[in-house]
């Protein structure tokens, strides 16, 4: 039943490819470009675009508040798991980050948030 091992380890395979990028922050690696990302350069500019409207300090609908780097890195693996993705339920939309921020996103996220 060699066989089906192998069809068995190709599908799980094939599937793994079609979820796209890793689903938690600790199975991602830093590269040389997210270790170019800043706060300045990215960060806030990301936040401010898509999430402080909600996440912006008792002024939203969600009482966590993305409004400093500090924030951001104590909550980097929700906010990875929940803004990263295929499909993510963050921002809720219909208003979405094209699918190269959120890249940018995760990779700013995976070498620590700086
Ligand atoms: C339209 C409003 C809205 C926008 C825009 C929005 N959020 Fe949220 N978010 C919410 C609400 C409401 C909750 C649920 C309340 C809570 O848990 O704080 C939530 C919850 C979360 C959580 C906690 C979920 C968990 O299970 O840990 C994270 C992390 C998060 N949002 C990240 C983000 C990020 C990152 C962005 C921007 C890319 C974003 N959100 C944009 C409304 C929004």
């Amino acid at each position: 039943m060699r066989w089906r091992a192998l069809v068995t380890a190709g599908l799980a395979a094939a599937l793994g490819a079609a979820c796209g990028p890793p689903e938690t922050l600790g199975e991602r690696a830093c590269t040389a470009e997210g270790a170019k990302l800043t706060y300045e350069s990215f960060g806030r500019g990301f936040f401010d675009r898509w999430c402080v409207r909600c996440h912006g300090a008792g002024e939203g609908y969600s009482s966590r508040s993305f409004t400093s780097v500090e924030a951001i890195r104590a909550a980097r693996e929700r906010i990875f798991v929940n803004a990263v993705g295929d499909d993510p339920p963050m921002p809720p939309g219909p208003d979405d980050p094209p699918v190269a921020e959120r890249e940018q996103l995760a990779d700013w996220l995976a070498c620590g948030a700086r």
